[in-house]
């Protein structure tokens, strides 16, 4: 239905590099949305007016009639220094577009093309979302708040996956990334004199029977079927050999696939740490930062996410979930959607300064988006 020509293929790889040599970090996407803009403006897809700072909202109206849905890409990069040798490294030193989110963003300025070009197939309208501070998790919200998903029926998107080949896609329903929490929980005592603990309240007793016990959560309160980690990443207290300190504070992260696996552990790691502090004859100071929810791929568009992939001429693979947090949750939190693998064939994984991709690899997701659009649109 839809092929991206070699000449349009060549100038989307230009882009691609034009964006990775000025690669740009969160919310500060000037130049990137200022070429974004310009590109979309060649081609003549309007703009809708978000008074947005950074990023992008772009549409394509269909000639038949239809409700809108979404295709979005990240825009922004990260505080690496590249160090690969591509002739298009990035010319900012200390930024890298080290996770490919320039290669998404020229993805879907690609399919935004290939629609363009053929609004008669469309039975509706496409949204295309440029967004910024996806590394922060941040810019999905920012959006979601300026209503940019307001009577928006749909939400697709993808993210690059060096361990995949080129043209093959990765395909899962329900969780793909986990949620991403973090906490920090401060054990109270009283400190005092090493040689004479009985006139103290020991905060690293407190902390280490926690550190130990809180695994028994997973073991015991997580359904068999469900999957979850508590990671306790820092533990500070006290700074000598003979003085107990009044507090020891602990840091870390939980990582599940399961909204009712996050809201066991939250309200079980809370009643531990109080009932542990209590136990002592201390206090517990328990702080709980909601950072990301779980990417919830919805089952309706399983279907037609694999007959997109299939008539684009790709193959569909089985996606492995990945315990990475992706601020795409927030827009499935709001409407439903799915997020694809695309396979890129890179040498490294995400956020390594080596980081690199096959540029085959945005024909391959436009032509995918531009016939996902398209069936979406038809069926709904
Ligand atoms: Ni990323």
């Amino acid at each position: 239905m839809f092929k991206i020509n070699e000449e349009l293929a060549k100038d989307l790889i230009e882009k691609r590099r034009d964006l990775h040599r000025n690669p740009e970090l969160a919310f500060e996407e000037f130049n990137t949305t200022e070429h974004l803009k310009k590109w979309l403006g060649e081609h003549g897809i309007p703009i809708l007016p978000f008074g947005l700072e950074t990023g992008i909202i772009a549409e394509v109206r269909g000639e038949h009639e239809g409700p809108t849905i979404a295709i979005r890409s990240d825009i922004d990069a990260l505080p690496i220094k590249e160090e690969t040798d591509v002739p298009f490294r990035s010319e900012i030193d200390g930024k890298m577009h080290a996770c490919g989110h320039d290669f998404h963003a020229v993805s879907i300025l690609g399919a935004a093309i290939l629609l363009n070009e053929q609004k008669d197939l469309l039975h509706g309208t496409v949204r295309f979302i440029f967004q910024p501070a996806e590394e922060v998790a941040q810019g999905a919200k920012y959006l979601v708040d300026k209503g940019v998903l307001n009577d928006v029926k749909a939400v697709f998107g993808m993210h690059n996956k060096p361990d995949l080949p080129v043209g093959t896609i990765g395909v899962k329903s329900n969780g793909l990334m986990a949620s991403v929490d973090k906490f920090e929980i401060t054990f109270n005592g009283i400190g005092g004199h090493a040689g004479i603990p009985s006139s103290t309240i020991d905060p690293i007793i407190m902390a280490s029977q926690y550190v130990t016990n809180v695994q028994s959560i997973i073991a015991r309160r997580i359904d068999l079927f469900h999957n979850a980690v508590i990671s306790i990443t820092s533990i500070n207290g006290g700074n000598t050999w003979n003085v107990i300190p009044d507090k020891v504070v602990l840091q870390g992260t939980v990582r599940t696939f399961q909204q009712e696996a996050r809201e066991t552990i939250s309200s079980y790691m809370k009643k531990l740490a109080q009932t542990t502090a209590e136990g002592h004859g201390g206090a517990v100071d328990f702080q709980w930062d909601s950072y990301l929810p779980v990417v919830n791929n919805s089952e309706e568009y399983e279907e037609v996410v694999r007959e997109a992939i299939k008539e684009a001429g790709y193959e569909v693979v089985n996606a492995v979930p990945n315990a990475g947090g992706e601020d795409f949750a927030y827009y499935l939190n709001y409407i439903p959607g799915f997020f694809v693998w695309m396979g890129v064939d890179g040498p490294k994984e995400w956020h390594h300064p080596e980081f690199d991709l096959n540029e085959e690899a945005i024909k391959v997701a436009a032509e995918y988006f531009a016939t996902l659009a398209v069936k979406v649109l038809k069926n709904a």
